[in-house]
């Protein structure tokens, strides 16, 4: 499998730290110091800015680097945890939004932040076995939708936007994945959960009272947890693709915070350089955070081909995955 084309989009309104100073018990230093996070963007809900949409932005990218037509990709796989609305499926959307008229399969994928390992690992057997030719894999997230705004120890983590990518066979030498692996660890899904607004649980007066229609973390709780997953799986991916860390090229984590971030790389001992970081851009966009930075990191000449790139996710499950591929 090789990437083909990658794209992205976020949305053009910034809300930076010092808005939270402005409505919140909260400040710039705190945020920075303990995330890394300097800015995030938002949907415009009134302008239609809706994770739909900025699929569609990012799709558009991605294709036109690809140099493929809409109508070439034979299946969207869409990573998103709060679609457009409960059906049809927001790849179906998508679909519609793309004018494709080839009626293609459309899946969505719901595995939290780590959503875009879990399609890249989907979408690699897929085209190894021939069954698909040109996948486009979406990681996409309108997480202004979840935040609750009155809640300091949420709302600054999160940002809205969306990353593409297309797939299909290696025609380019080395390009492949090496290795992958995927988890999750069910015993701590409620360190990080929604509780309301869909089957379980609908909309009523008492759940908005109660405000549980918003996100809730154990943040300590997550930071734990994702440090030490996040090892264990680069570990272990290392060791399936039978590489050290210093035959990694890249490393592109999941950008939830510049600590976590940290931690791990200093455990690869992988020097600066080597991390791709965005996360005082865009804070964390969930599963569309690796794609967006991966597209980023492309475009900027960074990332060449034949160069070894390590993912690795966490989230909302508790989800994790990592994976190496050649690009
Ligand atoms: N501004 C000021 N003070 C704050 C804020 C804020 N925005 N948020 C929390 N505090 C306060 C707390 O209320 C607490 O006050 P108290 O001591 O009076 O009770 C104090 O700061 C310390 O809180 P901690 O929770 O101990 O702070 P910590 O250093 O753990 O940082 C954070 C909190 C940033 C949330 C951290 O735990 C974290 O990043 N966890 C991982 C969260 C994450 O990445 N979630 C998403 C990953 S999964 C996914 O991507 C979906």
């Amino acid at each position: 499998m090789e990437i083909k084309g990658t794209g992205h989009f976020v949305p053009e309104k910034i809300l930076d730290n010092h808005y939270f100073a402005s409505i919140l018990d909260t400040s710039d230093e705190w945020i920075t110091e303990r995330t890394g996070i300097k800015e995030r963007r938002v949907c415009d809900p009134d302008k239609g800015e809706f994770p739909s949409y900025m699929a569609e932005m990012a799709a558009k990218r991605a294709l036109a680097a690809a140099n493929l037509e809409a109508n070439d990709i034979d299946l969207i796989l869409f990573s998103i945890t709060i679609p457009d609305m409960f059906f049809p499926n927001t790849s179906s959307v998508l679909q519609a939004r793309l004018g494709m008229t080839n009626q293609c399969p459309c899946l969505d994928i719901s595995a939290a932040c780590s959503g875009y390992l879990y399609g890249l690992t989907i979408a690699n057997s897929l085209i190894e076995t021939g069954t698909y030719q040109n996948i486009l894999l979406i990681g996409c997230e309108m997480t202004s939708r979840f935040n609750n705004w009155e809640d300091r120890n949420t709302c600054i983590l999160f940002g809205d936007g969306c990353g593409a990518t297309i797939l299909g066979p290696s025609t380019n030498g080395p390009s492949k994945m090496l290795a992958s692996q995927l988890s999750s660890d069910s015993s701590k899904r409620e360190a990080l959960i929604l509780y309301a607004g869909a089957a379980q649980k609908p909309i009523t007066e008492e759940v908005l009272k109660n405000k549980e229609q918003y996100v809730t973390m154990d943040g300590q709780q997550v930071f734990k947890a994702a440090v030490k997953t996040l090892a264990a799986n680069c570990e272990n991916v290392l060791k399936t693709a039978e590489l050290n860390h210093e035959q990694i090229d890249w490393f592109i984590p999941h950008q939830a915070n510049l600590r976590i971030i940290e931690a791990v790389a200093h455990r690869f001992k992988f020097p600066a350089e080597k991390c791709i970081i965005n996360v005082q851009k865009y804070a964390n966009t969930s599963s569309a955070s690796i794609p967006i930075a991966l597209d980023e990191a492309i475009r900027a000449g960074k990332i060449q081909r034949g160069q070894n790139l390590l993912m690795a996710a966490f989230g909302a499950g508790l989800t994790a995955g990592a994976a190496i591929l050649k690009y």
